[in-house]
């Protein structure tokens, strides 16, 4: 790392679970690749987290790379961006132990998270799925992040990041930067297109709730089409219209629009009309990110490659903040 960086250092990740989804694209992929200019950056593929549900090893190993193509393909650029696989950064899971004997119990049990994926998967409550969140305290305290973009579902965990850290400076002296969470603008928050109340999430067992980045032009028409609306045929960005109002936006959204220009090109067009023109600019918008992903993942060696530098910049920093915490906290390092 160059000495001479005043930037704020920014981290986030996302799991290699399920199939990324125009959400992931929108909400965090694309807004990504526009802070690798101002910020330092630090991406990660958190294959550790991905194992609190169950996983297919053949799958992960397959999804943990096409996840880093995506974000090639996404326009996040590996000469300004750092890049790694948590696995392959083993201070992740020795700052977790120590992060974890400062956590509370009752902290843990309180996160909402963990309770709604208690209910999903109640036959597989394991520790893991409870301490997630100190897991990922871990990821952002051990680069010494200072702001952590991510959507507003992830918010309790960033506000627990934060108490660890402070906790930790409190009783063993200034070790972390108290992170903040980059919260990115709520026109970036996409809906399921079958329940237009909940977010669009890559783990929906309904393939036509949630667009794919990897989905082609026909099943994105078509999932468009047959997205949940109203019966007031009106397009229009109304919150009080979940359905429609979340078509306006992703339109907006993928075409730079404003929703009120959105809302005046579709004046007094139907509905049919106006989820066709979705479902096209967004068939457009991916198809050159799918062009490029293409190309990338049949280059294992180059893919392989990024890895390894990003590796070898996260490690650096991931060990100078171990060092720093197993000497506070007491561990004999010999003489
Ligand atoms: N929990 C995050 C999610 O599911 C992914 C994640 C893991 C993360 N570690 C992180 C996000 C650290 C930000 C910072 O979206």
């Amino acid at each position: 790392m160059e000495q001479t960086e005043t930037r704020k250092r920014i981290f986030s990740a996302v799991q290699p679970s399920g199939n990324l989804t125009l959400g992931n694209y929108l909400g965090a992929l694309k807004n990504w690749a526009d802070l690798q200019d101002e910020f330092e950056c630090i991406y990660c593929v958190a294959d550790l987290h991905a194992i609190t549900v169950r996983q297919e090893p053949a799958e992960l190993r397959k999804k943990s790379l096409d996840t880093l193509a995506l974000y090639l393909a996404s326009g996040i650029d590996p000469q300004k961006a750092t890049f790694f696989l948590q696995s392959h950064v083993p201070e992740h899971t020795q700052l977790s132990w120590v992060l974890g004997c400062n956590t509370m119990f009752g902290e843990l049990s309180r996160m909402t998270q963990f309770k709604d994926k208690s209910q999903k998967h109640a036959d597989n409550i394991n520790a893991g799925l409870f301490t997630y969140p100190v897991l990922m305290a871990a990821d952002i305290l051990l680069y010494q992040a200072d702001l952590v973009p991510v959507g507003s579902d992830q918010k309790q965990h960033i506000e627990l990041a934060r108490d660890i850290a402070q906790r930790f400076n409190g009783a063993y002296s200034p070790t972390f930067t108290v992170p903040e969470a980059y919260i990115l603008k709520s026109s970036a928050r996409i809906m399921s297109l079958a329940e237009p109340e909940r977010k669009m999430s890559k783990s929906d067992p309904n393939v036509n709730a949630s667009i794919f980045m990897l989905d082609k032009k026909d099943d994105i028409i078509r999932k468009f089409k047959r997205a949940v609306t109203d019966s007031e045929a009106r397009v229009a960005a109304d919150p009080t219209r979940p359905g429609i109002y979340n078509l306006v936006n992703i339109y907006s959204c993928l075409t730079g629009k404003t929703s009120e220009e959105t809302e005046r090109e579709f004046e007094g067009k139907g509905y049919g009309d106006f989820k066709v023109a979705v479902g096209e600019v967004c068939a457009d918008a991916l198809s050159g990110l799918q062009a490029e992903f293409a190309r990338l993942t049949k280059d294992k060696g180059y893919l392989d490659g990024i890895l390894r530098e990003g590796t070898e910049k996260a490690s650096y920093i991931a060990r100078k903040t171990v060092s720093k915490v197993y000497r506070k906290v007491g561990f004999y390092q010999g003489k």
